[in-house]
């Protein structure tokens, strides 16, 4: 049997200092909690009791290059000792700039923030300051972050969530100001027809529309076809500004992200997570007409630690690497995914248990579900959440480490041993959990 004696300990030192004994609340919903971990190095992260584990939760998600990748690590120890931050202009900020448009479609111009949060924040003033309209339109079960404006409707229970074609607005925590709710619309996603409805009803007070182009938070589902395409003609025919949130597909599924994927190009665009692999950097990037509203000084952003020299030449490695042998890391993410989501998928047929493995490639979903398909967060629900986190726990003490809520990512670094191990400890984790 795993032991996690020094994780405990140091656990129950945590909850006297920190709340939940943790520094963010996502956390607290992990199998098996908490783990405290020592240092990670590629695909693998050991923990302070000295157990190894194979990491799929890649900090969730911005590990795109694994723990700890050499180049990163090299540009970042240079730029140690030339500054951290300047609080000035210097031209690394301008080269990731450059990149970042070079990548993406929508990219006219970039401005950088620490987190996702952030920038989805400056993505909605920019909206709201360009249209001069105030509602945003925004899908249930996808998550922007944690800040007042945002955090509405990502993952509501049924209890709360109302009826599936006019869903609730819910606020997800206490302390949030009531008065965003009179600014945003909920719509279910992939509904094309219902988005249609409600910009011809309330096209004129609406500012944005927001959405993930993967619903990577919940269920990793994939836009029904025609649905993206369709939603850019209609913000473009009542004059709202279409935003990806791309924190999670952004560099992730290609240096174009998603709308490089699809081909449909947003109005505005948030990045953040994959783009620095694991230095805190996040931007909005989007179109020259909507972004010098910053520079006409009409829309405010800004952040004391807005590029600093040290995340900067993390991102600046980050993309070099992501660019090397004409993408050589993508086609790795795309085939180590398959590999592994249709090795779970086999597995978990073969072990007759009803499941879901959504979506493949550099992340993918895996759930316990009668459900042949997700089409949306409230099919999502239909899913035995209690024994997956079970399985997850199972899974940990066999070293392997994922998110509990079904969610699987996968970095460069992960080799085909990772998967053979992964799927041989699935094997055992399943006989342990299910019989
Ligand atoms: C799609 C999406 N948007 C925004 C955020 C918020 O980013 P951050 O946690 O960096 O504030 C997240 C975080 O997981 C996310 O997945």
């Amino acid at each position: 049997m795993i032991s996690r004696t020094k994780s405990n300990a140091l656990l129950e030192r945590a909850r006297n200092d920190l709340p939940g004994g943790v520094g963010s609340d996502i956390r607290l919903a992990e199998k098996p909690f908490p783990i405290f971990f020592d240092h990670a190095r590629g695909s693998h992260m050991w923990d302070v009791d000295g157990n190894e584990y194979i990491d799929y939760m890649l900090a969730m998600g911005p590990l795109i290059l694994g723990h700890t990748p050499a180049p990163v690590i090299e540009a970042v120890k240079q730029q140690l000792d030339r500054g951290l931050i300047y609080g000035g202009q210097h031209e690394l900020e301008v080269q990731v700039a450059e990149k970042i448009r070079q990548h993406v479609p929508c990219a006219e111009m970039v401005r950088f923030n620490n987190t996702g949060s952030e920038a989805v924040h400056a993505a909605l003033r920019l909206a709201r300051g360009y249209t001069g309209r105030q509602k945003i339109v925004k899908f249930e079960g996808h998550y922007h972050g944690w800040l007042d404006s945002a955090l509405i409707s990502s993952g509501p229970s049924l209890g709360q969530a109302g009826p599936p074609l006019a869903p609730n607005a819910v606020l997800e925590s206490g302390g949030q100001a009531k008065s965003v709710l009179d600014d945003v619309i909920v719509l279910p996603w992939n509904n094309l027809e219902l988005l249609a409805a409600t910009l011809r009803e309330h096209g004129d007070e609406i500012a944005g529309i927001i959405t993930e182009p993967i619903m990577c938070n919940s269920g990793d589902i994939m836009p029904r076809s025609g649905y993206l395409e369709g939603m850019r003609r209609l913000c473009t025919e009542f004059g709202v500004v279409l935003i990806f949130d791309e924190v999670i597909t952004g560099f992730r599924y290609g240096l174009g992200g998603a709308q490089g994927l699809f081909g449909v190009v947003p109005d505005l665009a948030v990045f953040a997570k994959a783009v620095a692999a694991g230095f805190p950097l996040s931007c909005v990037a989007g179109k020259r007409t909507i972004m010098e509203l910053i520079a006409q000084r009409r829309v405010m952003h800004a952040g004391t630690y807005n590029t600093g020299a040290v995340v900067m030449a993390a991102a600046l490695a980050t993309l070099k690497e992501l660019e090397r042998n004409d993408g050589a890391v993508y086609r790795h993410l795309w085939a180590i995914g398959e590999k592994l989501s249709n090795g779970i998928r086999a597995l978990l047929q073969e072990c007759r248990i009803p499941a879901l493995v959504n979506n493949t490639g550099p992340s993918f979903y895996v759930a316990l579900t009668d459900c042949q398909t997700f089409y949306d967060y409230r099919d999502t629900l239909k899913r035995d959440d209690a024994t997956y986190q079970r399985l997850a726990a199972a899974l940990a003490d066999r070293g392997v480490r994922i998110k509990s809520n079904g969610l699987w990512f996968l970095s460069a670094a992960h080799t085909d041993l990772d998967v053979d191990v992964t799927l041989e400890a699935l094997r055992s984790a399943i006989s342990d959990v299910m019989g």
